[in-house]
């Protein structure tokens, strides 16, 4: 069946929902463990149908959101039919609107339940998931595009590394290796669940694909530092699904690309193997950054789809976007990775996909409100929605010739 070129926006349920209140997210926001609240963030659980209406303004072929496990499970064994309700109109506005649902189960945040009895470190974790991931997708049986997981090797960096997220455990090897192995697990089994229940849909999960390249030319050392941390960053979630020809749990290869890292060898043990952010002094060339300090790095986006080409399946750009207060910059940003995306499509990269993150701005975890993502702005005061001008920049882009192509 020929499908249109699918774009448009991403977005995840914490980050635009509000009042998430079962999560891990909001009890460590309410226990002071985190330096902002989401609160009522977008309102978006009450207001999707205006949200939606501006992406259909624009064009949008597709949007990205994500399900809220609290909400559908707020306890071990207790579902919310109610919930799973509001999900599926929200698939139905969406599709009503002439766009794509591209689902994703898990973004980052976990039900308190869940989280307090372990989490993504107890045994009994990827069967839960699994169990959840086979409900939903029974429920939403008309999505054709899922994602079970977003971002796993961000979520445990974040979480068992840097220690900077529920459960914020520093340095902690150990749990973050076993969180890895279960998280790879839940993913497996919610693909073989998602199969089961409609063999036609296509299921990957979304995978943060930064470039990591060295510091100084000449050292050999950081060169072997930024191999292993690609190897850390970019591989091993896809060896512990087993991704490979004919052992399949990917239908595509979903890609969320935002920045370079580039590494220098030194220091602590860990950061001489694994590389520190070399900061500002590189013999690379500086882009500029974002306002979280995300360097802007297009040509990555076309190094990450041709890299990602290899596994011979489809690939869709689940996320790629810039916080900043600065419009030109956004559209800089916009103008710049569209061209290496279309690009890499016309040297034969299978993409079917762009989403730009995201749609309005929302929550963005540690840092709060103050990282401005949207296309369209949001006064959090009043939830009054702004276009930005980089909104109808992005439609100009990709309502072309090129991507009415279909796949
Ligand atoms: C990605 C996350 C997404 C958002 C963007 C800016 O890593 O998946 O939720 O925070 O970064």
């Amino acid at each position: 069946m020929a499908r249109q070129f699918l774009w448009g926006c991403s977005t995840s349920s914490h980050q635009v929902e509000g009042f998430n209140t079962r999560n891990d997210w909001w009890e460590a926001e309410a226990n002071g463990s985190l330096p902002f609240k989401s609160g009522a963030a977008c309102d978006q659980y009450r207001l999707y149908p205006r949200d939606l209406d501006m992406a259909c303004d624009l064009g949008h072929t597709a949007h990205r959101f994500s399900l809220e496990w609290s909400r559908i499970q707020p306890k071990r064994g207790a579902w919310d039919t109610g919930e799973l309700d509001h999900y599926r109109r929200l698939v139905d506005a969406i599709r009503h609107r002439g766009m794509e649902p591209v689902v994703t189960l898990h973004h980052f945040t976990n039900p308190a339940w869940f989280a307090g009895q372990g989490g993504w470190l107890h045994a009994d974790s990827p069967a839960l998931f699994a169990d959840y991931a086979a409900r939903v997708f029974r429920a939403l049986d008309t999505v054709t595009y899922w994602l079970t997981i977003n971002e796993p090797t961000v979520l445990v960096m974040q979480s068992f590394v840097n220690g900077e997220w529920p459960p914020f455990m520093r340095n902690s090897p150990r749990s973050a290796w076993r969180a890895m192995r279960n998280l790879a697990k839940g993913h497996r089994l919610a693909y073989f669940a998602g199969k089961a229940a409609n063999s036609r849909i296509r299921i990957s999960f979304a995978h943060n694909a930064p470039v990591v390249q060295p510091c100084r030319p000449d050292s050999t050392a950081d060169a072997l530092a930024a191999r292993a941390r690609d190897y850390a960053l970019n591989r091993v979630f896809f060896k512990l699904i087993g991704e490979r020809p004919g052992k399949r749990t990917l239908d595509y290869v979903a890609l969320n690309y935002y920045t370079r890292l580039v590494v220098r060898s030194e220091g602590s043990l860990t950061n001489r193997v694994f590389g520190k952010s070399c900061g500002h002094d590189h013999h690379l060339g500086q882009g500029r950054r974002s306002t979280i300090r995300w360097e802007v790095y297009p040509a990555g986006l076309r190094l990450v789809l041709e890299r990602f080409a290899r596994f011979d399946l489809p690939i869709m750009v689940t996320e790629n976007g810039i916080a900043t207060d600065d419009e030109a910059a956004r559209e800089h940003f916009i103008r710049q990775h569209v061209t290496e995306l279309l690009s890499a499509r016309s040297a034969g990269v299978p993409i079917i996909g762009y989403l730009y993150w995201s749609l309005i701005d929302n929550f963005e975890w540690h840092h709060g409100y103050r990282a401005r993502f949207g296309l369209v702005g949001v006064d959090f005061e009043t939830q009054r929605r702004v276009p930005r001008p980089a909104a109808r920049l992005l439609t100009e882009l990709l309502e072309t010739r090129e991507t009415q192509r279909s796949f």
